[in-house]
């Protein structure tokens, strides 16, 4: 089976994740420290603080943002559970608007209609292949004095405008979950100001605890536990030396299923690359001609399946699942969003892939889908 995502750990890791194992300090210590030095180099020397996931990355980026009840967080509909979780969970209201239809990205003329004035912060998430468009959200969250909390769970590596994100803007959360770009088997960072809030993320990654100088400790603010051991720190810091060479193969992969289906593809394709456009590729997700089957989605990739091929779905439309709906979404509500959630399909996308597997993709999926039209 051709798996749709995978991570790839070499040798030189698994020796050095031993090595950790066997110094002894096996939770956070010197790793943790190192793979922030790191990821502070890559973000042009803004801090970075690593946590055990994004989730935990965004909590934290609402809780020192000061959103709580009362307040609401415009997000996007076509995104992870996360990103609704985390609003819900610090007690704010998820207000969410559409997408741009081929991007994916948020639709900054409907976050500006959707600004009122509970509105406390703007969390897109941005998607492989296209960035959105930075300078205009920064320039409505400025206007509006809005936090942004830039979801960058898929796009470490991407750039805007040949900075890399995270290296500019305001709050920014990076997973290394082992889908992404880069893993640390579980394990997230969260990109931040200064200093202070640097030191504010410690507190909240650990029990909420602050070190007073008689040498006892107080816990102010109630917090969870998110500190990321020193093992996945050994593992992170190793994946983010070998990045640019995971990007460059995921985007050699991404230019074979285009150059595959230059003509007649049987779904519609993400954003095609353009030379030097910068952006990263940690999914290849395509839309399904539903209307033009006689298979729903489920059979499709059950067809695959048979044929070795396993595919994913990035993502459910989130104002429509339980939760959403609770805060009074309904169908049509966002119909671009929703429309990707009915016909999105994830392809196979990974560093251990071929050109031939690709190949292998696209020849399953158009047979599969020739097989399936209404005739
Ligand atoms: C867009 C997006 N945001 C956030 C997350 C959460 O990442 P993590 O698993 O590191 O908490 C994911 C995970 O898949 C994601 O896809």
């Amino acid at each position: 089976m051709l798996k749709f995502a995978s991570p790839h750990v070499d040798q030189d890791t698994i020796a050095g994740v031993a090595e950790v194992l066997r110094s002894g300090h096996i939770t956070s210590g010197p790793w943790v420290e190192r793979f922030e030095a790191a990821l502070s180099t890559f973000c042009a020397g803004r801090p970075v603080r690593v946590v055990t996931s994004a989730t935990a990355a965004i909590e934290i980026a609402l809780r020192l943002a000061g959103i709580g009840p009362g307040d609401e967080v415009i997000t996007c509909a076509q995104s992870f559970f996360t990103v609704l979780n985390m609003i819900v969970k610090v007690g704010a209201t998820p207000v969410f608007v559409d997408c741009e239809p081929v991007t994916r990205n948020l639709d900054l003329a409907e976050v500006e209609a959707r600004i009122g004035p509970r509105t406390r912060a703007i969390m897109p998430t941005h998607w492989p292949g296209s960035m959105m468009d930075l300078d205009r959200l920064y320039a409505i969250a400025k206007a509006r004095g809005l936090r942004v909390i830039e979801d960058a769970a898929l796009v470490i590596g991407s750039q805007w405008k040949g900075r890399n994100i995270g290296a500019l803007g305001d709050l920014v959360s990076f997973s290394f979950h082992p889908n992404k770009n880069m893993t640390s088997i579980e394990g997230g960072a969260l990109v931040v100001n200064d200093a202070t809030e640097a030191h504010r993320v410690e507190t909240l990654r650990f029990h909420g605890i602050e070190r007073l100088p008689d040498g006892t400790r107080d816990v102010a603010i109630a917090s969870g536990k998110f500190n990321l051991p020193d093992v996945n720190a050994r593992v992170g810091f190793d994946q983010l030396v070998r990045l640019p060479q995971f990007l460059a193969t995921r985007r050699a992969l991404v230019e074979r299923y285009f150059a595959r289906w230059s003509t007649d593809p049987p779904c519609e394709l993400p954003p095609m690359p353009r030379a030097g456009d910068g952006q990263s590729w940690n999914m290849f997700c395509v839309l399904l001609p539903l209307d033009a089957l006689a298979r729903s989605r489920q059979q499709v990739r059950e067809a695959l399946a048979a044929r070795g091929i396993a595919t994913g779905i990035s993502y459910e439309a989130l104002h429509l699942c339980t939760l959403g709906k609770q805060y009074g979404y309904r169908h049509g509500d966002l119909p671009v969003a929703e429309r990707i959630a009915a016909a999105t399909l994830t392809l196979p996308l990974h560093v251990d892939m071929t050109a031939d597997d690709v190949d292998r993709v696209c020849a399953a999926c158009t047979q599969v889908l020739a097989e399936a039209q209404i005739r």
